[in-house]
This record gives C-alpha cells, structure tokens and sequence, in this order.
C-alpha cells in the first residue's frame, strides 16, 4: 500500500520543516557542477510543495539558505541567488493556484536588492492566500534569530513597552521570525547528515526528527509521505508517561 494511502488526516503534523541537504553531492558524484544539483533540488522544491498540499500539511518551512552559507564560493552563492530569483518567478503561478503564502524568516537585510524585490513581489502577491503557509528561511540562522529577539526586547523594556516580569515562553516567541507560526511537529533533514545546522532551535524544543539518507534532488513525494506515516506512528508525551498520553487518547498529547 502506498505511503500517502497510510496517512490518517486526523493526525496530520500541522507543520512540517524541512532541511533541504545534499544538492551538491547529488551532483559531484555524477561528475557534474554543485550548481546543477541546486537546479535539480528547486524541481524537489515543487514536487514537495505539491505533496504538502495534497496531504492537507498547513505549514511548510524550507530551509534554503542559511546564514553560514553566505561563506560558500562567490559563484555558488550568486547560483543559489539566481536560482531564487528564477524559481519566484516561475513557481508564483503554483503558488496561487493551490492557495499558498509563501512568507520568509531570516536575515532578509542582507539579500540583494533585486533579490529582495522578488521576494517582496511574491510575498504581496501570494499574502491573502489561506490554505498552506510555504515559509522560506533565507540567511536564517537560529542563533541570529535568538540574539536579535533579545535585543528587540531589551529595547522594547527600555521603551516601556515590555515589563521584564512579563517575558513569558509565548511572548518570547512573539519577537521570534516565526512569531504567530506554530512550531513544527515534524523536522525531515535529507541526506544522511545528523545535524541541526543551526535551524529553529527554540521552534524544534519538541519536534519530531526524521532523517533520511536520500539527497534532496532524489527526494519524492512517497518518501515524504513516508516521513509522515512514520510521524504518526510515534508517541508525543511532553515529559508525561505514556500511559498518561494513551489515557488522554489517541497517542497525541496538547
Ligand atoms: C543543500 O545542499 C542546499 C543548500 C545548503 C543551499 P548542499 O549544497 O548543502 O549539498 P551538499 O551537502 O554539499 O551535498
Ligand atoms: C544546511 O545545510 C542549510 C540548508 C539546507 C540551507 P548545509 O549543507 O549548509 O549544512 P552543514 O553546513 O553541512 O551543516
Ligand atoms: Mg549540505
């Protein structure tokens, strides 16, 4: 029985991040330019995109360039850029027609003029959609985003805006990039790395991990419907017992 086939809608993760890895040995080991595997990874960009929406996820996150990847060759780094630039302005027609907002967390500053255009032009575009959130972290860093939250409150204190009293878990979050977004259920890292990288340390604190060896340009639709099956075959417990959970009933605590 195929994987879609085994998801139960009413357990579905409401958001899924996803570390998007191995676009450049994707190429190398086929004697090709890193570049051509960023090509090749943009198409699984799509076809994931597609399947979030056919399996009803409300939260796409994308990990596509992080805040370290600024230090990648100059050439790499332009490629990626030009590729973003391109891909919003073909996919923009997908967008629409499935009812997706495509917002972004990160360092956006730091992105060139033109790219930043783009951006601005499909996030305006795309804004009244309602049926997937599709977040695009560029120049993200956690660590970043973590430092900057703190000083946005620290000046918020000093402006008297924000008691110190008052910095609870949730208004914390309120000064994050992610502020209003739920935290992901579920974090999908491809290509065998056993790492973090640096992405949405205080979004993840309880998110369910999945890795997979697979190269993100290989990466396919059942693969991640996979990824979900697996999801919901897990006991979330939240520091209770699981026979705590299991009273509270099918398996999912909160
Ligand atoms: C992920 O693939 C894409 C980005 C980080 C932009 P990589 O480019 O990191 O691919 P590998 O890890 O070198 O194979
Ligand atoms: C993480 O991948 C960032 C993205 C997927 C955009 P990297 O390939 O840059 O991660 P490290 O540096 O190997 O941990
Ligand atoms: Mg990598």
């Amino acid at each position: 029985m195929l994987f879609k086939d085994q998801i139960v809608p009413e357990r579905l993760p409401r958001h899924v991040a996803v570390i998007m890895d191995g676009n450049g040995r994707w190429a190398t080991s086929r004697g090709l330019e890193r570049q051509a595997g960023h090509i090749e990874g943009a198409k699984t960009v799509r076809r994931i995109t597609e399947a979030s929406v056919e399996a009803g996820i409300r939260y796409l996150t994308l990990y596509a360039f992080s805040i370290e990847n600024w230090n990648r060759p100059q050439d790499e780094v332009n490629a990626l850029m030009s590729l973003l630039v391109k891909s919003l302005r073909e996919e923009t027609g997908l967008l629409m027609q499935h009812g997706i907002r495509l917002r972004v967390i990160g360092d956006t500053d730091s992105l060139s003029p033109d790219v930043r255009r783009e951006l601005e032009e499909t996030l305006r575009l795309t804004e009244a959609n309602t049926r997937m959130d599709m977040i695009l972290a560029l120049s993200y860093g956690a660590r970043w985003e973590l430092v900057r939250a703190a000083k946005r409150m620290a000046q918020a204190v000093r402006e008297g805006q924000l008691a110190a009293d008052d910095i609870t878990e949730a208004r914390f979050g309120d000064f994050l990039c992610t502020a209003g977004i739920p935290d992901p259920d579920l974090l999908i890292r491809t290509s065998g790395e056993l790492r973090i990288s640096n992405f949405l340390l205080w979004q993840i604190a309880y998110s369910e991990l999945y890795f997979t060896p697979v190269l993100w340009p290989d990466f396919t639709k059942e693969m991640f419907f996979e990824a979900i099956v697996n999801y919901q075959q897990r006991q979330r417990r939240f520091g209770k017992t699981a026979s705590q959970v299991a009273g509270e009933g099918e398996g999912t605590a909160r």
